[in-house]
């Protein structure tokens, strides 16, 4: 591509050191979409003719469907999908095809195609976690009403029921639903046209190429459109918040699935045995999920580093930009299909949770809201239910059945009624508490 300017090949390592084609191959069907609408504004300017664009656009469709059918065969000499297509078209086509690369260069043109990816991919993944998340709906349906400890510090703090605690995660992973299209439409922006970094001196209808393809509208500065990679950086946060937030369900469910909480039981289909020991039954799914969210902050992270000290505008070292942006997509991708069916066929232990709720000191704030509605300051209230507590511990009474007059003046007889789960728990109506009410409307809203 460059041959006019070297008197010399160049050297095979440097060739193997720079490559790109290993992996930015699937950008194909951007690239070439990007090609054909760049050729019709070619076109329309009269840089090409009727039959030069449809040899064009028929070569490119060709060498689409040759690389769909595997067909196509890459070169590493050729560095990238971009010359590789363009190489390949010029040896189809003749002459046209040698016209293509006017008013372009690889560098909007790589822009583009990521852009383009990244857009799509970013669909892609609202369309998977729209399925996790009927997943989680679907056993917070079920679970509406059972009731489990909900816990701050891994202590156990106060009732919820099992589909409050999943349906946090659907909110949450909601969120990552809006922060993808957030990031997908603020990149929906076509860059070509922008050239190598300073436009060019032919000047194509950008907005014409832009619809085509999509976009929204055009890049307003050259050297931003081909320098910046923020964009990607939109996606790896979101991605990587996103395995962050299905790596807390892990954890959940790794400590749930423990004979020491037993509130989950996942399908032998979802786990795995152990080659000594003949009775463990294990949660690789969650802990790899665990794990691999490791690669996709890291994946942010290498991104950023790559970036963070490049004098504008395009460096070679931008080409970095494709391995962590495919590897996220693509583990997020698997994560979210293996925890949609591991999450559809898990059971939960309905009376293993209820036995661990019914645990009275789960009532302990609400005998101080008790206290409180009987005219009490909540801080004196909260001594007081300390005191309770301490002489239960002390005592090895449980703390719904003390005496908790003699503690207490401030007590009356009637106090021990607050020991009723069903109803402490019917009590939290207010929005986003978890009365089963509540949780049930909620798994409405969801579904
Ligand atoms: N393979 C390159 C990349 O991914 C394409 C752009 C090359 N531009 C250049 N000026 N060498 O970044």
């Amino acid at each position: 591509m460059w041959k006019g300017r070297f008197a010399q090949d160049t050297s095979s390592l440097v060739q193997q050191f720079g490559e790109s084609i290993s992996y930015d191959w699937r950008l194909f069907p951007h690239d070439i979409a990007g090609s054909i609408a760049h050729a019709r504004a070619q076109k329309n300017a009269g840089l090409l003719t009727e039959e030069e664009f449809n040899s064009i656009e028929s070569g490119l469709l060709g060498i689409k469907a040759d690389i769909e059918t595997g067909k196509f065969e890459f070169k590493t000499s050729l560095e990238d999908i971009h010359m590789n297509i363009e190489a390949e078209l010029t040896k189809r086509i003749g002459p046209a095809g040698a016209k293509l690369h006017t008013a372009r260069s690889r560098n909007d043109q790589v822009a583009t195609d990521t852009r383009l990816y990244s857009r799509h991919e970013a669909g892609e993944l609202i369309g998977a976690l729209s399925l996790l998340q009927a997943a989680l709906v679907g056993q917070a349906e079920k679970h509406a009403a059972t009731v489990v400890p909900g816990y701050t510090h891994l202590q156990r703090g106060q009732p919820v029921t099992v589909g409050h605690h999943l349906l946090a995660y659907v909110e949450m992973l909601e969120r990552d639903k809006s922060r993808l299209a957030d990031a997908a439409k603020r990149l929906n922006v076509s860059p070509l046209g922008s050239g190598a970094l300073a436009g060019s001196t032919i000047n194509l209808d950008r907005r014409a190429i832009a619809a085509e393809l999509g976009f929204d509208g055009v890049t307003t500065n050259s050297m931003d459109a081909i320098a910046d990679r923020d964009y990607i950086a939109e996606i790896l946060f979101a991605v990587s918040l996103c395995g962050i937030h299905l790596s807390r369900l892990s954890e959940d469910l790794i400590l749930w699935c423990s004979a020491e909480f037993g509130f989950v039981t996942l399908s032998a289909a979802h786990t795995t045995g152990s080659s000594l020991m003949p009775q463990k039954k294990n949660p690789d799914v969650c802990e790899l999920t665990r794990g691999k969210t490791g690669r996709l902050v890291g994946n942010l992270m290498n991104l950023l580093v790559a970036v963070k000290g490049l004098p504008l505008t395009y460096n070679r070292d931008l080409q970095e930009d494709k391995p962590p942006l495919f590897d996220s997509i693509d583990t997020l991708k698997m994560i979210l299909a293996v925890n949609t069916e591991m999450i559809a066929a898990m059971e939960i232990r309905t009376e293993r949770c209820k036995a661990a709720a019914s645990d009275p000191m789960l009532l302990a704030t609400d005998l101080a809201d008790w206290l409180v509605k009987q005219g009490v300051p909540f801080r004196h209230a909260h001594e007081l239910v300390g005191k309770a507590v301490a002489e239960s511990v002390k005592t090895g009474v449980p703390l719904d059945q003390l005496d908790l007059t003699a503690i207490d003046p401030a007590y009356t007889a009637d106090a021990n009624s607050v020991f009723n789960l069903e109803r402490a728990l019917a009590a939290r109506t207010n929005p986003g508490a978890p009365s089963v009410e509540n949780v049930k409307a909620q798994v409405e809203r969801w579904k």
